[in-house]
């Protein structure tokens, strides 16, 4: 445990690595409250979280020193309202800088779970404080398994190797660091391309059924129905409708 976390302090840039933490987002919501802005860039991570957070109040549950979990401080450029994006640059983040390059072919499920073979490899959970957003990332890499009704997969049991955390958390940091450098219709083509249930018929919370046709002004997703086209903004809404038999 201790070399793991020499390792990680190691790779320049400030970061902070913990044997064990309640949650890193948490930690990482206390140094905006001190530092602010400055933190820009700041990592903390952990081998172990006792009360690792996930979206709409969910626990993230991962196996000590087998999966990457941490959190970066951002404070973007964009204009506030245009936060929405984080969530895509965060998920492309992964993809591009982490799975991408491993040989895998990760899909993006909107906004920012990450599947490889309809299984979730990858979650995100961004909260802001002040002027910063603290993107949250757990990413599966040498786990051996998981319960099945998770869904989930690691990059161990798709690749049969396992994957050094290091190099790969640096990765997904350089390269959301160089996203969020790019204008939003930059964002939203990466985006597009790596989008999951792009031809399939989705249904949102509300009952309606359509198709995925983009992303709104903040990435928020565009749905179209036979008689609209629905503008999404929460997370969790929409499903995907099993193929008819
Ligand atoms: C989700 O899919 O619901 C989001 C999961 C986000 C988990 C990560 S692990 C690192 C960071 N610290 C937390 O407490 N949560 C995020």
């Amino acid at each position: 445990m201790a070399a793991n976390r020499k390792n990680f302090e190691l790779m320049g840039g400030h970061i902070e690595w913990y044997d064990s933490i309640g949650s890193t987002n948490d930690r990482a919501c206390e140094i905006v409250r001190t530092e602010g802005a400055q933190a820009h860039g700041w990592i903390v991570g952990a081998e172990e979280q006792t009360e690792g957070r996930g979206r709409k109040g969910a626990s993230w549950i991962s196996e000590p020193g087998k999966g990457l979990t941490f959190s970066l401080v951002l404070s973007p450029l964009w204009e506030r309202e245009h936060w929405g994006w984080l969530s895509l640059a965060a998920a492309l983040a992964v993809c591009e800088g982490g799975l991408l390059p491993c040989g895998l072919a990760p899909l993006i499920k909107w906004p920012n779970d990450v599947l490889v073979e309809g299984r979730k490899i990858c979650g995100i959970l961004i909260e802001t404080i002040a002027d910063c957003a603290v993107i949250g990332i757990g990413l599966n890499v040498n786990e051996r398994g998981f319960p099945p009704e998770l869904e989930a997969v690691s990059m161990f049991q798709l690749l049969g190797v396992e994957t050094g955390r290091e190099p790969l958390m640096g990765a997904i940091r350089d390269k959301l660091m160089n996203l969020i450098h790019l204008e939003e219709p930059l964002i939203a083509e990466h985006a597009w391309d790596l989008l999951a249930w792009k031809d399939r018929e989705v249904e949102t919370a509300s009952g309606e059924r359509g198709r995925i046709r983009g992303f709104g002004e903040n990435a928020e997703l565009k749905v179209e129905t036979p008689g609209r086209l629905i503008t999404l903004s929460d997370p969790e809404g929409i499903r995907l409708v099993p193929p008819a038999r």
